[in-house]
């Protein structure tokens, strides 16, 4: 059996995780690697239904994003996970856990990712109509030492997605 990993994208709302982990998920499954995503708005919507946006529901969120997510690369899947994941100390603790843990910055400024407001929640969080909202008033602790960082606002999607595969393939975690 392969080796599963976690490739855990962390970063703010609009950097770019979601769109990014379903062209790396292709890419992976070409070179026939079972692959699931645990993406923030699905597992919310599901696995995770009820819960806010507080710390402590975050906290619980990303806590069990990352035990699924756990379950499946010690089965030999490869785990991607996209959601915003702020706090540093909850993502540590995931890679005490696992380790097969790989930690991509999804990077753009907050100016960037608030121009692009895919979904229009930046300028309901301006408006005062979302409340802690990660980047506007809430906070987003970046990671210290990641594995993988895309510049998403430099990169284009296919230099992003090229750079996941390329350091997979370094660290051996890719054949
Ligand atoms: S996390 O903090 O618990 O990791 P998660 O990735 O699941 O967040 O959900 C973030 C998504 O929920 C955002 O992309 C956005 O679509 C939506 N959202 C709604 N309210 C908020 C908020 N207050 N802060 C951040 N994202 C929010």
């Amino acid at each position: 059996m392969e080796k599963g990993f976690i490739l855990w994208f962390t970063g703010l709302s609009g950097a770019g995780k979601t769109t990014i982990s379903k062209v790396v998920a292709e890419k992976l499954r070409e070179r026939g690697r079972k692959v699931e995503i645990l993406d923030g708005d699905i597992v919310r919507e599901n696995l995770s239904k009820g819960l806010t946006f507080s710390k402590e529901d975050r906290d619980i969120n990303v806590r069990r994003i990352g035990f699924v997510a756990h379950l499946l690369s010690r089965n030999g899947v490869v785990a991607i996970t996209a959601a915003i994941s702020p706090y540093r100390e909850i993502r540590n603790q995931i890679r005490e856990m696992d380790e097969n843990f790989i930690e991509v910055y999804i990077n753009a400024p907050l100016a960037v990712c608030e121009k692009r407001d895919v979904k229009g929640l930046y300028a309901r969080a301006r408006a005062g109509e979302i409340k802690n909202f990660t980047g506007i008033d809430d906070p987003y602790e970046p990671p210290e030492s990641p594995e993988i960082i895309c510049c998403t606002d430099k990169e284009t999607l296919e230099e992003s997605v090229a750079h996941i595969i390329s350091s997979l393939e370094k660290s051996g975690h890719l054949a």
